[in-house]
């Protein structure tokens, strides 16, 4: 496809410093396909944000799971995205259903990778059948062939969440709009290589 397979860890508020290790271990150790095929982003929370960057392997990469969209200053609790930037971090999270925050309209797509997570599915056990993802990609990737244009319709990344684990994902990623995951629950266990093998 001309898409790279995209899966991002979302690994929420879970974990000490002992159990990033042990993930980032997991991951530093396993055997994936390579990254002109498969794109892996792992997301832990703020805290740890340095430290994973540090640990982990350098075809993998990190991301926030959320940032404050206008510039430093005085808004206690916020990370701005200068800060992100400052620290090298590449990827944010932005939106997820979880925080319930407003997307800013979109001026330049090239960065944007979009996720679609049914609220019904995320951290249920409940995935969607591959026909409901594909139709909702589908229909995604329609709406921005008429409202950006046929260009980003066709280059931006579209990719699945909600109770993605190592035994769903294959049927997931064979669905021709699916272009990769936003992995929750099962980004903190082993099952998450299962998952990135499932770009090929
Ligand atoms: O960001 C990830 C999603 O909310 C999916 O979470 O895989 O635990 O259902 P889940």
């Amino acid at each position: 496809a001309s898409r790279k397979f995209f899966v991002g860890g979302n690994w929420k508020c879970n974990g000490t410093g002992e159990d990033v290790k042990k993930i980032v271990t997991v991951l530093n150790e396993a055997e994936v396909p390579s990254e002109d095929v498969v794109e892996v982003v792992v997301s832990p929370p703020f805290v740890f944000l340095q430290q994973v960057k540090g640990l982990l392997r350098p075809d993998f990469s990190v991301a926030a799971q959320n940032c404050w969209v206008r510039k430093g200053g005085a808004f206690t609790g916020e990370i701005s995205a200068e800060m992100l930037v400052n620290l090298q971090v590449p990827w944010v999270i932005l939106g997820h259903s979880e925080r319930r925050a407003l997307l800013e309209k979109l001026s330049d797509w090239t960065n944007v990778v979009l996720a679609y997570e049914p609220v019904w599915a995320i951290g249920t056990g409940k995935v969607a059948t591959p026909a409901q993802a594909q139709e909702v990609h589908d229909g995604l990737r329609k709406w921005l062939q008429s409202n950006v244009s046929p260009a980003v319709a066709e280059s931006t990344r579209i990719i699945y969440g909600g109770s993605v684990n190592g035994g769903n994902c294959k049927v997931l990623a064979a669905q021709p709009d699916v272009d990769g995951f936003l992995v929750g629950g099962a980004s903190l266990k082993p099952e998450f290589v299962d998952i990135i093998k499932s770009a090929t």
